[in-house]
């Protein structure tokens, strides 16, 4: 939510921030804004939309932006609509700000300082931390901030510049991330690590309540008393993935296409003869473990619900699959013998890191499943899988959320092995299952791409989709109307096929198209009653089968043919199919796929 960007060196900083801020554009793109300093002034540029539009701007002013010393930022709205005058940074004749966060007390702090004389010009809550910094401002940065933090309630990573102080970005963290990059004669702020990795890898990690003075040859951190930290310097050992669409039309095309490959490394590392070994030694004692409760927001969160099937049934452990955002607030039982496991792509949703700190503080142990390499997430959590997907840019999670699958079905079955719960002959059968997947999924986007496409074509004209599945079947009928709905923007729901009769099958009539998932042999008969049940009512079909169940099929209706392999393992050569469908549906109705309407990559906001 909302990335920021900062440099000060050598280069020319405007360029730089435009590269930093690509890379973190997953983040928020309804608006973006730069504060260049330029003859002893702040000059601020910004626009509403995507990045482009303020790299244009920024073109057709290129003599002011000649600068070494800048701030940036890409917004995702919290307070006030996607607009220029929202758009950070904001400033006023002395100083600028961009900011990650929510400032929950912006309203008393605006009144405040109206009645202090000072006008405002948006309806964000950034404007008054400016406004606030300018009012205290004594001539000593530090002082200033420090002073001012000690009145803001809330969350927030800023980036902050101050006229005539033409070499020097202030930055300033608590709870959202913030990152300072290390530099030969040049040092960078940035929400996001991979947003600097081409620059260097080295960095610190700020802290809570934690204050940096950045110049190009020097950093100082501060606490919130103003004594000088001594920080610890992290190197990062992973480069910057390429983000680079290779021949592809979008991102998330190119990322559903990965994902064969991304299924490959992570079984090619993770099973060792023939059995499952996700190197759990950081967790001791997990064959005491009594009680697992999966946390996790979105995609993520439905990956969980696979998970807790696959770890119920293999390794026969209760699980609880919690909405982050609900858990932070609740009352959870948590005792010693109870494993918290947080699932998420970025490492850094907001609910999921106040779940796992959460945990954390009742002394849980902990297991992050995460994608990001140095997120706040992966740097907290006891142990931490990670999913090794590679960077995801389109913002519909796809070959993250394959992987995140394929890591929970492992677990299950090492689970099983450790407890003892299933023989080893199972466990080989399992593993072995697992194992033909990518092959599977390969021919899926070989043979079926068209296929799906003309569905999806048939498909779009719909504004009321149902999905509807039972078992597994039932978790990817979530993530499948997901999907549809934040790309495409249609009013698709899920539902568990056994509840359509208790309410939701009045909402089905001719004008409805029900997406049926029959993927699960042991659940066929039922699940064919409520597909015959949906059609009855007007409803059209579009089933989508394991080949062999297909031939019990006894109306006529629009079919997809899945490839045949046990019933635990189909869920991923489903949510392929679910994945392309909205992919396709998006594209013909002429959306943008990669950064649909609103949303943002990683939500670091509550
Ligand atoms: C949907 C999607 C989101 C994320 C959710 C959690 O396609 O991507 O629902 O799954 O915002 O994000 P992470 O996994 O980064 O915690």
């Amino acid at each position: 939510m909302c990335g920021i960007a900062g440099y000060v060196g050598t280069k020319n900083a405007s360029e730089v921030i435009i590269e930093e801020l690509k890379r973190m554009e997953y983040r928020g793109y309804d608006s973006a804004g730069i504060t260049v300093t330029h003859k002893d002034e702040l000059f601020t540029l910004k626009t509403v939309g995507k990045l482009n539009a303020l790299e244009e701007l920024i073109s057709a002013q290129k003599t002011k932006l000649n600068s070494h010393c800048a701030i940036g930022h890409t917004r995702w709205a919290t307070h006030g609509k996607p607009s220029s005058a929202n758009a950070h940074p904001h400033t006023t004749p002395k100083v600028s700000v961009v900011h990650n966060g929510i400032i929950e007390n912006s309203a008393e702090l605006k009144n405040k300082l109206i009645k202090l004389g000072y006008e405002f010009e948006s309806e964000t809550d950034t404007e008054a931390v400016a406004k606030l910094l300018d009012y205290y401002y004594n001539g000593d940065p530090v002082e200033t901030i420090l002073c001012t933090q000690k009145e803001l309630v809330g969350t927030y990573a800023l980036g902050i510049m101050f006229k005539g102080y033409d070499d020097t970005l202030f930055a300033l963290r608590k709870e959202s991330p913030l990152i300072v990059g290390l530099g030969n004669n040049e040092n960078f702020l940035c929400s996001d690590l991979n947003a600097i990795l081409n620059y260097t890898n080295k960095y610190y990690i700020l802290e809570n309540n934690e204050l940096a003075v950045i110049k190009k040859d020097s950093v100082a951190v501060f606490d919130q008393n103003g004594q000088k930290l001594d920080k610890k310097i992290n190197i990062a050992t992973w480069q910057a993935d390429v983000n680079d669409k290779h021949g592809f039309e979008h991102f998330m095309l190119k990322e559903i296409f990965e994902q064969p490959n991304v299924l490959k490394e992570i079984l090619k590392h993770n099973i060792k003869n023939g059995l499952p070994d996700l190197e759990l030694q950081a967790l001791p004692n997990l064959e005491e473990i009594e009680k697992i409760i999966i946390v996790a927001c979105g995609s993520a969160r439905y990956a969980g619900l696979l998970g807790k099937y696959w770890i119920e049934k293999f390794a026969r452990l209760p699980v609880e699959v919690e909405i982050a955002s609900e858990f932070r607030y609740s009352y959870p039982i948590l005792t010693s013998k109870t494993l918290v496991i947080c699932i998420s792509q970025s490492g850094e949703t907001a609910d999921t890191l106040a779940a796992l700190r959460l945990a954390k503080l009742n002394n849980v142990p902990t297991l992050g499943i995460i994608n990001v390499k140095g997120s706040s997430m992966s740097r907290e959590a006891d142990h931490v899988i990670y999913t090794n997907a590679g960077a995801e840019v389109a913002v519909a999670s796809t070959k993250a959320y394959m992987a995140q699958i394929c890591i929970l079905y492992l677990l299950a079955v090492e689970l099983a092995f450790k407890r003892k719960t299933l023989q080893e002959s199972q466990i080989f059968e399992l593993s072995k299952d697992i194992l033909d997947i990518p092959e599977k999924l390969l021919n899926i986007l070989k043979d079926n791409l068209k296929e799906v496409e003309n569905l999806a074509n048939f498909c779009s004209q719909f504004s009321n989709i149902f999905f509807i599945g039972r078992g597994l079947d039932s978790a990817i009928a979530k993530e499948g109307a997901l999907k549809l709905k934040e790309l495409a923007y249609i009013n698709a729901q899920s539902y568990v096929a056994g509840e359509l009769k208790h309410g939701p099958i009045s909402l089905i009539t001719e004008n409805a198209l029900v997406i049926s998932l029959l993927s699960q042999e042991r659940l066929q008969k039922k699940m064919i009653s409520n597909i015959l049940e949906a059609q009855a009512r007007g409803g059209q079909i579009l089933l989508i089968s394991k080949e062999k169940i297909l031939q019990n099929i006894p109306a006529q209706m629009k079919t997809l043919e899945l490839a045949s392999c046990n019933d635990d393992v189909m869920p991923f050569l489903t949510v392929v199919v679910l994945q392309l469908f909205a992919y396709f549906v998006a594209k013909t109705l002429g959306h943008d796929v990669d950064k649909p309407r609103n949303l943002a990559k990683s939500v670091t906001v509550e």
